[in-house]
């Protein structure tokens, strides 16, 4: 049986990853601050929309709606191409947050149970394939939750339910860093993990990245500096020229 994938349409990742990333998995993408996860995360989406038959929602918690798009269009990305604007839906919840802070009702929200039934009714109503969410650690703070482990397996267990592909974006935590995401559970939880690490030799900074898990996947293993190809509005781990 044949499973089917979705690439990510990093150049020079996919060939070594038995063609992409198993639909319906749990990705999580971790690193951190500045690794670039947000843009490898939309860069993913933009380019399955473009040259896929599919559909996404990018949930941003991290940075505002205009703050992300003035991003991705900043890096050569086509945001305002209409397959774009169509199939990809950003829904800031920080802004509802706001609203519902200034309505007092910030405190009595249960944002898991919103969350999970907003993406249900978006599901049933426009049918989206992919989910971004970024960041877990910023919903987190949205609200003190009792059992925050509970909490992600609630969140992980919905989105499975639903039939999407998901990518949850973390920061790196722990002593030194080596924990993914906040509660030293996501990792365990999620079928694929994807590691951006900031390698600092003396002055020098390079960005790679290393799958660190992918289940139902023989794939490359180590870590493969990465850069933005900017004409061809995709990240590369080839060699540069
Ligand atoms: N046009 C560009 N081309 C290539 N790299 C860029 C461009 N513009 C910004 N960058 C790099 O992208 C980085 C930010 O990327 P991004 O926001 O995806 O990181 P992040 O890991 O999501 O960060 P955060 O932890 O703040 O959410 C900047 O720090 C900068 O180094
Ligand atoms: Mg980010």
């Amino acid at each position: 049986m044949s499973i089917e994938r979705i690439p990510t349409h990093i150049e020079g990742l996919d060939e070594n990853m038995q063609g992409g990333i198993p639909k319906e998995h749990i990705a999580i993408v971790a690193g951190a601050s500045g690794a670039m996860k947000s843009s490898l995360t939309f860069s993913m989406l933009y380019n399955a929309v473009l040259y896929g038959e599919t559909s996404g929602i990018y949930v941003t918690l991290e940075q505002g709606k205009d703050s992300l798009r003035q991003h991705m269009a900043n890096m050569g990305m086509n945001i305002e191409d209409p397959r774009v604007r169509n199939r990809i839906a950003i829904i800031d919840l920080a802004d509802l947050r706001v609203q519902l802070d200034e309505q007092g009702m910030g405190n009595r929200v249960d944002w898991m149970g919103q969350l999970i039934s907003q993406l249900t009714n978006y599901r049933k109503s426009i049918g989206f394939e992919i989910l971004v969410f970024d960041s877990l650690g910023a919903f987190f703070t949205l609200t003190k939750m009792e059992n925050p482990r509970d909490e992600i397996f609630r969140l992980f267990e919905a989105v499975r339910r639903l039939g999407l592909t998901s990518f949850f974006i973390c920061e790196m935590t722990g002593e030194d860093h080596k924990q993914f995401g906040e509660y030293g559970v996501e990792d365990y939880l999620s079928d694929t993990v994807m590691h951006l690490v900031m390698d600092r030799h003396d002055d020098e900074v390079r960005r790679k990245l290393g799958i660190v898990k992918m289940r139902h996947t023989d794939h490359l293993l180590g870590y493969r500096p990465f850069w933005w190809k900017k004409d061809e509005q995709r990240f590369s781990i080839t060699d540069r020229a």
